[in-house]
């Protein structure tokens, strides 16, 4: 066994070391991507709309009427990124009747880590006991980072069947500034996550689809802190380094005709339509979004997943999220054919089909 540092040469060394319990060899290749397990979190600590109005110049009725929200959950003090992707991750293992040995590789999507490095994927495989098998973040994804990590997720499958647990988190609440009226209403804490694997589970993830406009990078960016603009005792004064800038009108658009497109391109890859969907999972962002997006696909009212007004917009937790919580609320039946679809900074977007 070679341990070049090719592409393949993870599979080898993690072959060799017998961790993971799922590695087989990439001839023992397989269509079939299972979902075992689902799993979510959100934190205890509620801020109410009229909690913002304390802090910030704002209103009930403003942040209702624009967003749809009412309330979101907030991180304790004593809890950071690890603990929320930790429990999300330890219900979906459950979920899917693993333990941590049997999982194979670890997907974290957030944009907001437990440090700036190394990533919170290694933190999370030592947490929950895993071996010492493959473990990687999916950073600055925005919010679609989740949808993007099935995608990856279900390519490793494919090329050598193996667990994969994907995880999306995220804690904006400590990471952007409490001053800025523009966008900290929009957020709160939580992760969402699953167990994919060869076997068939609760569910099979049939396809997704994924894509990039790196031309608008500018209408959605936390741009202090990195090698162009390092972060300086200036810029902490300033507070230059929570400040996220967002065009949200062009947000907003962008983000309709990205979502809904999406859904009719994964739905055509899986040779279905708008009418067989019993369940769409959209990025929970704003509930206009939502609205705009469900009357474009034509779908009724009920068909699309909300839980924005109690959760606000969680970033890569948002859709896994909302895809354990509709599970856990009966929402979903066997036979369902579920879409799970997303949008974030990038501009990136992605979507995916799941038949339970
Ligand atoms: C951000 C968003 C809610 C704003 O809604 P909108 O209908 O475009 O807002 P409007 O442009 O009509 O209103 C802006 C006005 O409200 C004010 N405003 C902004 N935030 C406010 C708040 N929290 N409370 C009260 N007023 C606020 C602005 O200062 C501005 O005032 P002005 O007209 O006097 O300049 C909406 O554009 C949006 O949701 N976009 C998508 C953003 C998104 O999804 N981001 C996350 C991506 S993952």
């Amino acid at each position: 066994m070679t341990t070049a540092s090719g592409p393949d040469s993870v599979i080898a060394v993690t072959t060799g070391t017998g961790v993971g319990g799922r590695l087989r060899s990439p001839e023992a290749e397989t269509e079939m991507t299972g979902v075992l397990g689902f799993g979510g979190y959100v934190p205890d600590r509620v801020m109410t709309n009229a909690d913002w109005a304390e802090v910030v110049d704002t209103t009930d009725e403003w942040i209702t009427t624009r967003t749809g929200i009412k309330e979101r959950r907030f991180a304790a003090d004593d809890e950071a990124t690890l603990d929320l992707a930790a429990h999300a991750a330890e219900r979906a293992m459950q979920d899917a009747g693993i333990g941590p040995a049997d999982i194979g590789e670890i997907i974290v999507a957030t944009d907001t880590p437990e440090v700036y490095t190394p990533d919170t994927a290694s933190f999370l495989q030592h947490r929950l006991g895993c071996g010492n098998v493959p473990a990687y973040d999916l950073g600055g994804s925005g919010c679609a980072g989740f949808v993007q990590g099935l995608d990856v997720a279900r390519a490793r499958i494919a090329f050598a069947p193996r667990n994969v647990l994907v995880v999306g988190v995220e804690l904006i609440s400590r990471l952007i500034s409490w001053k800025e009226r523009e966008t900290c209403v929009l957020f709160g804490d939580g992760a969402g996550a699953v167990v994919l694997g060869p076997d068939a589970g609760h569910a099979e993830l049939l396809d997704v689809v994924a894509g990039t406009d790196g031309s608008m990078t500018g209408i959605l960016t936390l741009s202090t802190g990195g090698t162009r603009d390092p972060f300086t005792i200036e810029t902490a004064k300033s507070g230059a380094h929570q400040h996220l800038e967002m065009n949200g009108r062009e947000v907003f658009k962008q983000a309709v005709t990205r979502m809904s497109a999406a859904v009719l391109e994964v739905l055509d890859r899986v040779d279905r339509s708008v009418a067989d969907v019993a369940l769409v999972v959209p990025h929970q962002a704003n509930k206009r979004i939502i609205d705009a997006v469900t009357r474009r696909l034509g779908v009724d009212d009920g068909v699309t997943f909300v839980n924005v007004d109690y959760f606000g917009n969680t970033g890569s937790a948002s859709v896994p999220l909302g895809l354990w919580q509709a599970r856990e609320q009966g929402r979903v039946a066997n036979g369902d054919l579920v879409i799970l679809t997303a949008f974030g900074a990038g501009f990136h977007w992605a979507a995916a089909a799941i038949q339970f």
